[in-house]
């Protein structure tokens, strides 16, 4: 799909795009996190939007094109790496407070998303954020529907699902990793003390 342009989804253009990452920038319950990763960036958009709220962004996509467009699209902001990296095979070190992965676990058959979802959970550290985002109609080179992703992400151990954007176009879910002892992660308001 990239060869017929730098942006082939028109991610940068599109209003419905667009409001769907400032839907899901606004879903992180956290004000601030320490490092995240996103995987398969495409050009850039979620992780301009991502930089302003944690200290570290790491993104990477399969595609060489795409690792340059987010390069240069994310070029002001320091705290922005980028790298090519081919899920669920590579997968970079260390552990993440914020892992999100929009629009992309849908290509995995079911034996890769679950060593992707596995991949993601051992990396997020207790108390971090997995976000999960999916188109939700049908599409020839789409494995699953936003729904059945959904259905399969929620409850899997470890993880607790949070928070639950649904619309027809698309599904948005907020899992927390379980802390130390197996409880829950606070919400934002717990967190302040409100609950
Ligand atoms: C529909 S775009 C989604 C872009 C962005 N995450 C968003 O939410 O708008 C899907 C991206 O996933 C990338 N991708 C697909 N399979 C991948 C894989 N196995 N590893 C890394 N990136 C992959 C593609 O290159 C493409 O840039």
């Amino acid at each position: 799909m990239y060869g017929g342009g730098e942006d082939p989804w028109h991610l940068a253009e599109r209003w419905y795009e667009q409001r769907k990452y400032d839907i899901t920038v606004a879903a992180l319950p956290l004000p601030r996190y320490r490092r995240a990763f996103e995987p398969a960036c495409s050009v850039g958009e979620l992780t301009r939007r991502l930089a302003t709220r944690c200290d570290e962004v790491l993104a990477c996509d399969r595609v060489a094109s795409a690792v340059a467009t987010t390069r240069q699209r994310t070029a002001g902001a320091e705290n922005v790496t980028v790298r090519q990296l081919t899920l669920p095979d590579e997968w970079p070190d260390g552990s993440f407070d914020l892992i999100v992965l929009s629009e992309v676990l849908y290509y995995f058959a079911a034996r890769d998303l679950d060593r992707l979802l596995d991949r993601a959970r051992t990396a997020l550290e207790p108390g971090g954020s997995l976000v999960t985002v999916h188109w939700n109609h049908p599409v020839p080179e789409h494995l699953w529907t936003g729904t059945e992703i959904a259905d399969r992400v929620t409850g899997l151990p470890g993880l607790s699902l949070l928070a639950e954007h649904r619309e027809a176009d698309f599904v948005l879910q907020v899992h927390g990793r379980d802390l130390a002892d197996g409880s829950s992660p606070p919400g934002p308001a717990e967190r302040e003390g409100l609950v």
